[in-house]
């Protein structure tokens, strides 16, 4: 069971103003022509917009509540002919295809919860690349402001769906519940530095091009936010 399976109603009413990102995916799809294997796929926030760009994508999630949403939206949206949902863990996807763009949008990384699993997440990207074939993620790693004004209290996020944050600065993880008309769950999330994600990444064999600071490509200052291309380095 994935902790998203209990949510997987809630997750697009809870995640609604998530929005900043779907266009910087879909360029990048678009750029690189597809196939893409888009990791921790979920309901399709992503993969459906991708798809309707006329992008063919392989969605891996470990939730299979999460794909029969997004299955539906796909359907509903008229490109399921595109969309190759497929239960599995992203740090041992179940891909045998090569393509020229890995993504994992959203933090999805941030579930990987110490540097062994990042290590094999990102060496399990970059087997399914082409050589020259591109990573994009985006993560983040709370600021003092944020960790102060959230921590252990229910937030209203979305009408009607609260979260409540309870940060562990010391070990970097954040245990983050939800709960809200249609489910609830509550799931661990680890961050890291960016440097730390930067020498996972190298350590994986892929040459960072380029460390954003938000989806419109800003460079990053010391943010919370952490966008991330990198590429397939040949050895
Ligand atoms: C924050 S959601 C992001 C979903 C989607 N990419 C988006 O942008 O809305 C994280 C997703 O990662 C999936 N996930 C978490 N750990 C995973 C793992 N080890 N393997 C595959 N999927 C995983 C969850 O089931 C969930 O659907």
């Amino acid at each position: 069971m994935s902790a998203y399976d209990a949510i997987a109603r809630l997750y697009d009413p809870w995640s609604v103003s998530v929005v900043e990102d779907v266009e910087f995916y879909v360029d990048l799809a678009r750029e690189s022509g597809g196939p893409v294997v888009e990791l921790g796929a979920g309901t399709g926030r992503i993969a459906v917009p991708t798809a309707a760009a006329g992008i063919r994508v392989i969605g891996v999630d470990s939730s299979r509540r999460m794909l029969e949403v997004c299955a539906e939206a796909a359907a509903q949206a008229g490109v399921a002919a595109l969309l190759d949902l497929r239960v599995g863990d992203l740090r041992d996807p179940p891909v045998a295809e090569r393509v020229p763009l890995v993504t994992c949008p959203f933090r999805a990384f941030l579930h990987l919860h110490d540097d062994d699993e990042r290590l094999r997440a990102f060496c399990a990207a970059r087997e399914l690349l082409l050589p020259g074939g591109t990573l994009a993620f985006d993560v983040f790693a709370p600021g003092a402001d944020d960790v102060a004004e959230t921590h252990g209290r229910w937030l209203e996020r979305e009408p009607g769906i609260f979260e409540r944050a309870n940060w562990d600065v010391e070990r970097r993880v954040l245990t983050l519940s939800v709960r809200g008309p249609s489910g609830e769950s509550t799931m661990k999330l680890a961050w890291l530095d960016p440097d730390d994600w930067r020498a996972l990444l190298e350590r994986a064999g892929f040459d960072v091009v380029a460390h954003y600071g938000w989806f419109d490509c800003r460079p990053y200052r010391g943010g919370e936010d952490s966008v991330w291309v990198a590429v397939r380095r040949e050895r």
